[in-house]
């Protein structure tokens, strides 16, 4: 696939995603339309999920794809997920098989990126995209990923008072 055509489908379900951020705030019918929206949208996103902090476990509170994952939760620091949680920072594996943290999921998954929900400093969930494809995520995701991320949160219940 082209750059040229891998672009313009970014910005298609860029486009989609703000109608649908339009329509409703409603937590979780947002998160699986938003899951839903991306893996059928873009080719190379094979399954999608958010996850949500609740103590210190991630806990799956929307995914579409082909299958279920077993992984439904996943403690902080453990995984490529738990990973982005601590640090709070995207996580782009371009070789799955490559990265000793990787917790598997489906046997066809080559790449993976992920991406925190944070309110301020706080990671109060993550964006997780598994791909069929060795080295499928780039920084035209990160950012469209990023950018949702941050829309997310501000439609995400206030994980806690500020300090202020
Ligand atoms: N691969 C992830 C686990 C979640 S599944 O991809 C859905 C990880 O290493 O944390």
């Amino acid at each position: 696939m082209s750059q040229a055509t891998r672009d313009a489908i970014l910005q298609q379900v860029r486009q989609t995603l703000e109608a649908r951020l339009a329509l409703s705030d409603q937590i979780p019918q947002l998160a699986e339309d938003v899951c839903r929206i991306l893996e059928r949208t873009v080719p190379w996103y094979d399954w999608v999920g958010i996850y949500l902090v609740e103590g210190d476990e991630l806990v799956l509170a929307a995914w579409s794809g082909p299958a279920a994952t077993e992984h439904v939760r996943i403690p902080i620091g453990q995984g490529i997920c738990g990973a982005a949680a601590r640090e709070g920072q995207t996580i782009i594996v371009p070789d799955v098989r490559q990265d000793s943290r990787y917790l598997q999921c489906f046997l066809s998954t080559r790449s993976e990126i992920v991406v925190p929900i944070r309110q301020d400093e706080d990671v109060i969930g993550e964006i997780d995209i598994d791909s069929d494809e060795l080295a499928a995520f780039d920084e035209k995701d990160r950012a469209l990923l990023e950018w949702l991320a941050s829309e997310l949160a501000e439609r995400l219940p206030h994980h806690r008072a500020s300090a202020a």
